[in-house]
């Protein structure tokens, strides 16, 4: 009797969260989404994006990509974990993700390279980092391509198998971070850690 008291003392504030969570529209979080964005075109207007403006905007725009990847992965394991539902937001985030790194990829080919194709082609061919960093993009690709209502219901159970590519695509998106850094810095290690601790996460949720 006092542990299922306790139970629904402790259920409280996430029945507020989810409350609150469910007054929230979609298109909020793509608007607070895209805030990053606009903050980085206001840096790089006003320069405030430092002696390297280019590597600046590619590092900012490649690490947001990441993040977003993140707090998508994050969804399932807070609801299953902790009863917070931000089910609504996952396709949001997935596509803030995948924008994300299109728009660091578009940095990439136009600031960085120059559009120089030649160059770029060998630099996906050579260079590790850059080779796997493509690969999860082009996995990111059928995942933003089926993200829509139609998709989900065309391609029934076989959606939520192919959204498990995001799974991997995550984890080369830190293991590209790791590689790129080339000292043992913490940061993109603790970006790895979180992805596998969400995946994990998933392997046991808690029977409700
Ligand atoms: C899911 C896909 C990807 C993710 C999550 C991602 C993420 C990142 C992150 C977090 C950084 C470092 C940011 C920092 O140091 O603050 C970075 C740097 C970089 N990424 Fe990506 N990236 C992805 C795909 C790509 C692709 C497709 C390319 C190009 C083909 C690319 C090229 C680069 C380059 C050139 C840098 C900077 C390297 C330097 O400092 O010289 N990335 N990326």
């Amino acid at each position: 009797m006092q542990s299922s008291i306790d139970g629904l003392r402790r259920s409280e504030p996430v029945a507020w969260v989810n409350a609150q969570v469910r007054r929230l529209p979609v298109w909020a979080v793509y608007l607070l989404g895209a805030l990053p964005a606009a903050w980085i075109v206001w840096l790089t207007l006003t320069g405030g994006l430092g002696v390297d403006p280019v590597k600046e905007i590619e590092h900012r725009l490649g690490k947001l990509g990441l993040q977003f990847l993140l707090g998508g992965l994050a969804v399932t394991p807070l609801r299953a974990w902790a009863g917070v539902n931000l089910l609504r937001f996952r396709r949001a985030l997935g596509l803030l993700a995948f924008w994300y790194v299109l728009a660091h990829l578009f940095a990439w080919v136009t600031i960085d390279m120059g559009l120089l194709w030649g160059q770029m082609g060998r630099d996906i061919l050579k260079r590790p980092y850059i080779t796997i960093g493509m690969a999860a993009l082009v996995l990111l690709l059928p995942l933003a391509v089926t993200s829509n209502s139609w998709s989900i219901r065309r391609l029934g159970p076989r959606w939520r198998q192919l959204h498990r590519l995001v799974y991997v695509a995550a984890a080369l998106g830190a293991i590209h971070f790791i590689m790129l850094v080339r000292t043992w810095q913490p940061e993109p290690l603790l970006y790895l850690a979180g992805i596998l601790a969400l995946l994990a996460l998933r392997l046991g949720p808690p029977k409700r």
